[in-house]
């Protein structure tokens, strides 16, 4: 019976029960965890797969769809899908799901961590501590940023940036955004006020940058961004490294053009523990867990679950980042 069912590559190894509904409704091979991309075994398979289940480390392009020609659909376990290039699976006729809404809330929840962990210096805090430098009660010792009436400017006030600007009010923080498109000038649901990308650089104690990777934000945050910022700034990034040059970020905190930097993600991925920007007390770097608590991983493999089967099924997508592959004509 098996036979008879749709093959499917799982690019890496998942628990179980995340993926529970696949059983039965297809045959499976399965990569690696804890190695990006895909190997040299799942390269061999593509030739019989219809079905790719792909996470943001796995280049999905011409030079893996023209080895895949049965292939009917690619689920990525993500909400970001700039590991896929959506045009050529589009010009190949092929639906490509993300996972949004279940991760906003985690990811917004990160966010105010590594916001929070930077502005209150916790691992140099923790750092000295353990380490024995923490001697007495030091009124002028580990002083960090108030969030309290600071301003928090919101890189794209999507689902996520939403969610942070929700959480940044219970700090008692000040609201403005930006985005790539015209948006209201007050956001209803938060309040915060439409800025230009320049005024909110120059108006912010906190940037946090919440735009998906596309060509038009690639680098958005660089030299030039990051010299309208505050001296006392702290930036966060949870979104996608390349939105900030790794370069200018790191001269921007060794000459002290911004205070701090929080970082989730970073470019290139995962970032060489030779990077200079480790060095530096002042830069926090988390390994791209904004979506990482059990919950949340769950839920995304889930309804990467859903987006693979009705994709095998020939029915719509429940999350397609490529609407126009169903009315493209053939
Ligand atoms: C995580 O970064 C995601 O895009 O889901």
């Amino acid at each position: 019976m098996g036979e008879n069912l749709p093959f499917v590559i799982i690019t890496h190894d998942l628990p179980s029960e995340w993926i529970a509904s696949l059983e039965n409704r297809c045959q499976k091979v399965t990569g690696r965890a804890g190695e990006p991309g895909f190997s040299p075994e799942l390269l061999e398979r593509l030739p019989e797969a219809e079905g790719l289940f792909t996470l943001l480390t796995d280049r999905v392009d011409e030079s893996i769809l023209t080895r895949a020609p049965k292939l009917r659909v690619v689920s990525n376990m993500a909400v970001g899908v700039d590991n896929i290039d959506l045009q050529t699976c589009t010009r190949h006729g092929i639906p490509v799901g993300n996972t949004p809404g279940v991760l906003t809330e985690g990811t917004a929840d990160l966010t105010m961590a590594i916001l929070l962990a930077a502005a209150r210096r916790l691992p140099e805090a923790s750092a000295d501590a353990r380490e024995g430098r923490w001697t007495t009660w030091s009124p002028t010792g580990w002083l960090g940023a108030d969030l309290n009436g600071a301003t928090l400017g919101i890189i794209g006030m999507g689902k996520i940036g939403r969610a942070v600007a929700t959480r940044a009010l219970g700090f008692g923080m000040r609201l403005i955004y930006t985005d790539v498109s015209p948006r209201p000038e007050v956001d209803a649901e938060t309040g915060a006020r439409f800025v230009t990308l320049a005024n909110l650089l120059s108006q912010s104690d906190f940037v946090s940058v919440h735009v998906p990777l596309t060509p038009e934000t690639r680098s958005l945050i660089d030299e030039a961004a990051l010299k309208q910022m505050k001296k006392s700034a702290i930036l966060v990034n949870a979104a996608r490294g390349p939105i900030v040059d790794s370069q200018a970020l790191y001269h921007a905190l060794v000459e002290g053009q911004i205070a701090a930097a929080a970082l989730d993600v970073t470019d290139p991925e995962p970032l060489p523990p030779t990077h200079p920007l480790y060095s530096l007390s002042n830069c926090l770097i988390v390994p791209h867990i904004g979506s990482a608590t059990r919950g949340t991983r769950r839920r995304m493999a889930e309804l990467a679950c859903h987006n693979l089967l009705a994709g095998l099924d020939g029915l719509p997508l429940p999350h397609c980042v490529n609407l126009v592959v169903y009315t493209q004509k053939p």
